[in-house]
């Protein structure tokens, strides 16, 4: 069975691959949906993390990597998709992938998936991942290989 990672992935994290790879593990076929969140000031552009987290998964067979542009309940019918799995760290995750599982639920008939993140990995944030890059900040221990390469390929452009 096919189910749907989606995030924003900027960048893709380690916790972010140990959730596809366990997700992998359970239903063989997975699709990562790079999505748009209007509520996030990006560092990396849409391509460009879609590029990311295709490299960081190239190594699974049955994952496959695609923009999703609007609802995450049309991108799951049109692809015959019937669930979605995501990672949960603490109870703020819990609060708000709640409201988003009943409201994929309720307009398209989704079902969601939580699994706990690994020990690790419960303190990791994307946003303050982020931040930290922003301000010169050291996160090779938090991303895989490629987006560390990514990030120093974007630091040398910059001149920063
Ligand atoms: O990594 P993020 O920022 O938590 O990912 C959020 C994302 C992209 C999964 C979420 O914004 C989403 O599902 N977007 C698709 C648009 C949609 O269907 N929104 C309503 C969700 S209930």
């Amino acid at each position: 069975m096919a189910v749907l990672c989606p995030g924003s992935f900027d960048p893709i994290t380690v916790g972010h691959l140990d959730v596809i790879r366990r997700a992998h593990a359970l239903f063989g076929e997975v699709v990562v949906a790079i999505g748009n969140n209007s509520t996030k000031s990006y560092l990396f552009t849409f391509d460009e993390r879609v590029e990311l987290v295709r490299d960081a998964t190239a190594d699974l067979d049955g994952i496959t990597v695609e923009a999703m542009d609007g609802l995450l309940v049309d991108f799951c019918e049109a692809r015959g998709i019937p669930a979605v799995v995501k990672g949960l760290r603490f109870g703020a995750d819990f609060d708000f992938e709640l409201q988003m599982a009943h409201m994929n639920s309720g307009m398209g008939g989704i079902e969601t998936v939580l699994l706990p993140a690994a020990r690790d990995h419960v303190t990791l944030s994307s946003t303050i991942i982020r931040q930290v890059i922003r301000l010169g900040g050291e996160v090779s221990e938090y991303v895989p290989p490629n987006v560390a390469a990514a990030i120093e390929r974007k630091r040398a452009a910059d001149g920063s």
